[in-house]
């Protein structure tokens, strides 16, 4: 069967902070949609609608959508924990409430939630964190699956300074990764990542069954966390210190490729931004979470004018919103605290195509190209009688994305397409979620 969407057509084909010619926006556009991908976009007038089921959504717009580059799938229901930093907040809220999903149903509620709450705002990809257990993969990909949706995800490694209800083993955390690559690593629209915490919760022989892992399954992503708060970067040198700066910890055990998401990236070494640049491991910067924790400023453009490739991400639970609207606004102020400018377009570009070409999936996701997945965002930037009264005001296409990013949060997502299925307003989602004061 095929679909035509019509609306205001926005994506990206170049970066808008470097390219004069980035994108395409067409008022009256449409999306040819057949078997769950993109077969054809333009003017309305030019794609041929004959015997497609039409989905009028003038006067809202239609993005690639949203990509969010890191997430802590177990930490869901300990979002919103109140006053700890990075070392402390981990060990009194994040690790217990991980080792809940060991339990297969905890998870599998669990995994129901927040791919509804993706759907609720716009998100049609995530790379994630699981827990340790192979349960929090298994019920967060059958989910997935289920849905038909890009993800990618992985049990997390950690076999030191954390509860025993949330620790592997080196061994274990290979042979249970690998096991999981097996069942799930390119199984429909799946990906694994290997996902090694980060150094404070690896001993060496764990980091090196990583370093191992990625060099047997080359088409993996990798995924930990660098240089995210001063007292973690002291301890983790404390427990590595022949390591000539904490990135050389990922280094030694052959981590560093362009595969390489480092989450957070905030206070770096020269050294480490060479190498970074060098290797092409790419930084994540998850700005609710880095302003929530009170960890830091993330350089953004420094680190782009230094030729690292950077992504953009919510970081449940240290983040505090799914949404990637609420998330480019805090990446906004975050550059305004460094005397700097997130422009709008690149923004935009950073949430879908850049975050697409970050994971290495521009061809498949990030874009509204013929012969993509239909993962397809409906945004409305008059969501809200405030929003609409500023649209009021809107003259340029920029305007009413800044309005979006500024003010916008799911309430702006009017309908959210994974190949090619409706899931957000036309689909029920699934109520999971108990009335607490019944
Ligand atoms: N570093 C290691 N684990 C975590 C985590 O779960 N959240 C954040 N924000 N940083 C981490
Ligand atoms: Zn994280």
């Amino acid at each position: 069967m095929k679909i035509l969407l019509r609306g205001r057509l926005l994506d990206f084909h170049g970066d808008p902070e470097t390219d004069s010619d980035s994108h395409r926006w067409i008022e009256d556009g449409a999306i040819l949609v057949e078997d769950g991908r993109i077969v054809a976009s333009g003017g309305f007038s030019d794609v041929d609608a004959s015997d497609a089921r039409v989905v009028d959504h003038r006067p809202h717009i239609l993005m690639p959508g949203f990509i969010d580059a890191h997430i802590h799938f177990p930490q869901v229901q300990v979002v919103a924990s109140w006053g700890e930093q990075l070392l402390d907040w981990l060990n009194t809220y994040m690790f217990p409430e991980e080792g809940r999903f060991a339990d297969m149903a905890h998870a599998e509620r669990m995994a129901e939630f927040i791919l509804d709450e993706f759907a609720r705002n716009g998100t049609t990809t995530a790379l994630a964190f699981g827990s340790s257990h192979m349960t929090s993969v298994n019920a967060l990909m059958g989910a997935a699956e289920a849905r038909n949706m890009c993800l990618i995800a992985g049990k997390t490694m950690m076999d030191r300074n954390a509860p025993d209800g949330v620790l592997d083993t080196a061994q274990s955390s290979y042979d249970e990764s690998k096991a999981l690559i097996g069942r799930w690593h390119g199984r429909g629209r799946l990906r694994y990542a290997i996902t090694p915490r980060f150094a404070i919760t690896s001993t060496q022989d764990q980091l090196e069954a990583a370093g191992a892992l990625a060099r047997e399954h080359p088409d993996c992503i990798v995924q930990t966390h660098l240089s995210e708060n001063r007292a973690e970067i002291d301890y983790t040198l404390s427990l590595y210190p022949k390591a000539r700066d904490y990135l050389d910890i990922y280094e030694q055990v052959g981590l560093l490729s362009p595969r390489l998401h480092l989450a957070h990236a905030i206070h770096l070494e020269d050294r480490e931004i060479e190498r970074m640049a060098e290797s092409g491991a790419r930084a994540v910067h998850c700005p609710t979470s880095n302003l929530f924790l009170g960890s830091g400023l993330f350089a953004g453009r420094t680190l782009e004018q230094r030729g690292i490739v950077s992504a953009i991400a919510t970081d449940i639970g240290g983040g505090t919103s799914y949404s990637m609207l609420r998330t480019l606004a805090a990446a906004y102020d975050v550059r305004q605290l460094r005397g700097d400018k997130l422009g709008i377009l690149a923004g935009f570009h950073k949430a879908t195509r850049g975050n697409a070409l970050a994971l290495g999936l521009a061809d498949e996701i990030g874009t509204l190209a013929d012969g993509s997945a239909a993962d397809i965002v409906v945004l409305d930037p008059a969501a809200t009688p405030a929003m609409a009264l500023r649209a009021e005001r809107a003259r340029r296409l920029e305007d009413e994305l800044f309005i979006l990013q500024t003010m916008g949060d799911d309430r702006a997502i009017v309908e959210t397409y994974v190949g090619g299925t409706a899931l957000k307003g036309s689909a029920m989602l699934n109520d999971t979620v108990s009335d607490p004061y019944a």
